[in-house]
């Protein structure tokens, strides 16, 4: 399911609708007879909805237990994730997938204290699935030292900024996107770093793979709130954008 589908707007691209002007290409409902094409697709139809996307992702902190991911769902969520950007196309991520009751207890009681849990957790832990997303800092250290980059000292004071981490959190913030489009909910989260031993062990992931935090999965629940953090507001372009010179 798409966002705008869901919406019950399309844009119109060519075809048929070459009618419209420029303006009309937007926010026009079609008629029942013409089959949606995926963003990518080669059609006269395509969606409008990554805006929209962008627009409404926010971290969703409680879950409807009763209502798990589909599985079309969960699986388009992480090949979307393999579509982020990665350099030298090193790909030097993993994604722990989590979703059996047990294995969701695992991971909470392995990353939390085991208090009795505040609203935060209360709500996180109806999430019916949890992803782990992992850098493999090694998988770019042997990449850039093949021939083509040349930097056989592996040397990590060649890297400007740690690039396992920001690809792999540019796969995470795929994985929050999709749920979006999917009409469901994400929360990007961190896992505490006393808590990062306990969790390899949980769940046999090697000392290489470091989990950069974890992304919940599902349909909001109804005690959703709004993040306090939010009262910060949001930063205007104007702000932290520097044009020609800073
Ligand atoms: C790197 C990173 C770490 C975050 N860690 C947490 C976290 O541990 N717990 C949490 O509830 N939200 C966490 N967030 C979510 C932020 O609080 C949230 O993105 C921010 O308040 C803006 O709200 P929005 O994403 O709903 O627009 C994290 C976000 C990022 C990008």
């Amino acid at each position: 399911m798409i966002a705008a589908a869901r919406l019950g707007m399309i844009a119109w691209i060519g075809g048929g609708a070459s009618d419209l002007s420029p303006s009309q290409h937007f926010w026009r409902s079609p008629p029942a007879n013409v089959p949606y094409v995926r963003p990518g697709g080669w059609g006269r139809v395509i969606g409008v909805e990554f805006a929209d996307v962008v627009r409404r992702r926010r971290m969703v902190r409680d879950y409807d237990p009763d209502r798990p991911v589909p599985p079309s769902v969960r699986e388009r969520v992480l090949e979307h994730a393999i579509r982020a950007p990665s350099a030298g196309f090193s790909q030097g991520w993993a994604f722990l997938v989590l979703e059996s009751q047990e294995e969701r207890d695992r991971f909470w009681a392995a990353t939390t204290d085991g208090g009795a849990p505040d609203r935060w957790l209360t709500g996180m832990r109806r999430a019916p699935l949890l992803i782990v997303p992992l850098s493999h800092k090694a998988a770019y250290l042997d990449r850039y030292a093949e021939p083509d980059k040349g930097w056989t000292d592996r040397d990590e004071r060649r890297w400007p900024v740690p690039y396992w981490d920001i690809d792999t959190g540019m796969a995470a913030l795929l994985m929050l996107l999709t749920a979006v489009d999917e009409g469901l909910g994400a929360c990007f989260f961190g896992i505490p770093p006393g808590r990062v031993a306990g969790f390899r062990t949980s769940f046999g992931v090697p000392d290489a793979y470091a989990p950069i935090g974890c992304v919940a999965v599902g349909y909001a629940g109804d005690a959703d709130r709004r993040s306090p953090s939010l009262r910060r507001g949001r930063r205007g372009v104007d702000e932290v954008v520097h044009r020609g010179r800073w």
